[in-house]
């Protein structure tokens, strides 16, 4: 039996020396270079190609090193053979960090106050209190309710909105495409946190920022694809929108000539908002291998009808 570790070389070898601390009877391959393919169950990736998925006839669960599995093509994978997700608090502290991060720049109006240094201008801007301040998370899953509850701790009105109603102390939950207006009709801030798939691919679009209210922001943590980018520049132009902070776009790298990258009201960042980290990730794949061998139900696991 072996695993077969395909993405990033220099984080693979952070995870080999755990797994070797952990279960030394498990062979454990950074890359498939010289790797006996059939004798792999377990492959951990980012992005691996068909012909890699082809190739493991005795494949047992694909992990994803990301929360995101959008970028598998499962249609090369057997029905047999189970997806996983990544659920690990090294990937929900740096999306909680990240999302803080922006809701209180733009809380706090430091995009304008950058604006204002480059034009040697001192010019204040009255403080909103927070509480008067709607903070909402389109997907209320792992990463949208952790970061929900820390928002909480600054005293925002917290909304959410997800496929399946939720409970979430100090939030007001929405669930289904009915609700959604509603949801969106008390977001100052929007943040994206919903997986790709065929529901939400294009999902913020022009109707979806006509029901915010006038002059919100939106954070995309999400994915690129689920943003209409037309419409986000027609919003903004109009001001239905205020500003954007993009973590994720579509394609990855954004085009040199995109018309994001010199937009005054546009923030983009690499997707760079969150990432596994070995040593939290590697511990919550062993934790599932442990829980598959003895038939307990896996964190993470993906409903391939769903999508995610
Ligand atoms: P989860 O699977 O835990 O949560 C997904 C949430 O989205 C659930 O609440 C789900 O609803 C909701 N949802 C899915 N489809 C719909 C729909 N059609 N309508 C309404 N709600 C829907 O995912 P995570 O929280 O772990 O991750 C979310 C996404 O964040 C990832 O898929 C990835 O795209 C992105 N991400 C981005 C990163 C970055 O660096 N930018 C890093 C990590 C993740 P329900 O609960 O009812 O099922
Ligand atoms: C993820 C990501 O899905 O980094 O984990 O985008």
């Amino acid at each position: 039996m072996s695993i077969l570790y395909q993405s990033d070389p220099v984080r693979g070898r952070v995870w080999q020396k755990i797994f070797a601390q952990h279960v030394p009877d498990i062979e454990f391959h950074v890359g498939s270079e010289n790797v006996d393919l059939s004798a792999v169950e377990y492959l951990i990736a980012w992005e691996p190609s068909s012909d890699l998925l082809q190739a493991l006839p005795n494949l047992q669960i694909v992990f994803s090193v990301g929360a995101g599995v959008d970028h598998l093509d499962l249609s090369v994978v057997s029905p047999r053979v189970q997806i996983v997700r990544m659920v690990e608090p090294g990937i929900v502290n740096g999306m909680v960090e990240y999302v803080t991060m922006c809701v209180l720049a733009l809380h706090r109006n430091l995009p304008e106050y950058l604006g204002s240094q480059a034009n040697r201008e001192w010019r204040e801007i009255d403080v909103v209190p927070a509480s008067s301040r709607g903070v909402g998370v389109l997907g209320l899953g792992v990463l949208g309710q952790a970061v929900l509850e820390r928002l909480g701790t600054f005293g925002y009105r917290r909304y959410g909105w997800s496929r399946t109603l939720k409970e979430l102390p100090g939030v007001c939950c929405y669930a289904g495409q009915e609700a959604l207006n509603a949801f969106l009709g008390q977001c100052d801030i929007l943040i994206c946190l919903l997986p790709l798939t065929e529901a939400t691919r294009g999902i913020l679009d022009q109707r979806l920022f006509s029901a915010l209210p006038r002059g919100a922001s939106l954070i995309n943590v999400g994915r690129g694809a689920q943003l209409n980018q037309d419409a986000l520049l027609a919003a903004l132009d109009a001001g239905q929108l205020s500003r954007a902070i993009l973590d994720v776009v579509d394609p990855e790298p954004l085009p040199q000539a995109h018309p994001f990258w010199e937009h005054p009201r546009i923030w983009i960042t690499p997707h760079i908002a969150s990432m596994a980290q070995p040593e939290t990730a590697a511990l919550a794949v062993l934790d599932n291998l442990r829980r598959y061998r003895s038939g307990e139900p896996l964190h993470g696991a993906v409903d391939r009808d769903r999508g995610y």
